[in-house]
């Protein structure tokens, strides 16, 4: 593995071997790196990537540099190609980009470097966020050990959501039976996906609920929240008995999911989640790197 740029790129074989090294790097595993440097660009705010990202970067011993875009030359007409060429020439040469604009990484991927530059996806418009797809997998095996054919339900904004187009892809390649739950206004059609419009009917003997949060920074027009509310929270009332609960965060609390069942036993997975998002981020770089090592 090169880069990490989408879920759709990687096999299930290199998916399963991320998984087990994020699980030694949780049961303790250290890699030290020297003289490593990574560059964090986020052009789209954050909380869970970026800070889990630095702390990946930190445990590994890797230096990390913040691109503050608003203080970057890319005010003064800088192109990305250009800063990222420079970049590399000072030393830095992996970048983990956050972006809105879609395929913006496989096109920086497309150019030659001063040094070959390697590039992990932080998010990307409405389609991609393979890492939070590889935590959310790792916690769903933590949790239920193996997902084939068992019924996972997301739920929401599926029309804006990176996360739920980068768990379909990868949840399609493991065998999960895939239920897609939303109301009209936030479908957004996949080949070979079962879609369910109403909330009882998709969450019946569902094995995991995958809530989303509603992007209103993506919205072409306003919707209900009320009425979004009243058809698909989930809560204690309508959670099925056995399911695990999850949601990449940020939560909108009192929308996608009630406050009470945040904060209760079955809220928590959400920050096994967040936790997860460490090990995971560390795997990812430490396979980039040591691939690199390997070619250089
Ligand atoms: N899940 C996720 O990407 O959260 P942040 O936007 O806080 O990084």
């Amino acid at each position: 593995m090169e880069d990490l740029i989408k879920i759709e790129y990687l096999s299930k074989e290199e998916i399963e071997t991320l998984i087990q090294s994020a699980n030694e790097f949780k049961g303790g595993k250290k890699v030290e790196y020297e003289n490593e440097h990574i560059a964090l660009m986020f052009f789209e705010n954050s909380t869970r990537t970026r800070f889990s990202f630095e702390c990946a970067i930190n445990k590994l011993k890797i230096n990390p540099y913040i691109f503050d875009n608003s203080k970057s030359s890319s005010s003064k007409g800088e192109e990305m190609f250009d800063t990222i060429n420079n970049l590399c020439a000072i030393g830095i040469n992996t970048f983990v980009i956050r972006t809105k604009e879609e395929n913006f990484i496989d096109s920086l991927k497309k150019y030659n470097y001063y040094k070959p530059a390697r590039f992990i996806n932080a998010g990307e418009g409405k389609s991609a966020h393979p890492t939070q797809a590889l935590l959310d997998y790792m916690t769903m095996k933590e949790n239920i050990k193996d997902v084939k054919d068992k019924k996972v339900v997301i739920i929401g904004d599926i029309k804006h959501s990176r996360v739920a187009k980068s768990n379909v892809a990868l949840l399609k390649k493991m065998g999960a039976n895939i239920v897609i739950c939303a109301p009209s206004y936030f479908m957004e059609k996949m080949d070979n996906i079962v879609f369910e419009e109403d909330l009882k009917t998709a969450t019946k003997d569902a094995d995991i609920i995958m809530c989303l949060r509603i992007q209103n920074e993506r919205l072409e027009e306003a919707i209900s929240k009320e009425d979004f509310i009243k058809r698909y929270q989930i809560n204690s009332n309508n959670i099925p008995k056995n399911a695990i609960l999850m949601h990449p965060g940020p939560v909108n609390r009192d929308v996608e999911i009630s406050s009470e069942l945040l904060n209760s036993k079955r809220g928590q997975t959400i920050l096994q989640q967040a936790q997860n998002g460490v090990f995971v981020r560390m795997a990812v770089i430490d396979s980039i790197l040591k691939k690199r090592r390997e070619n250089d």
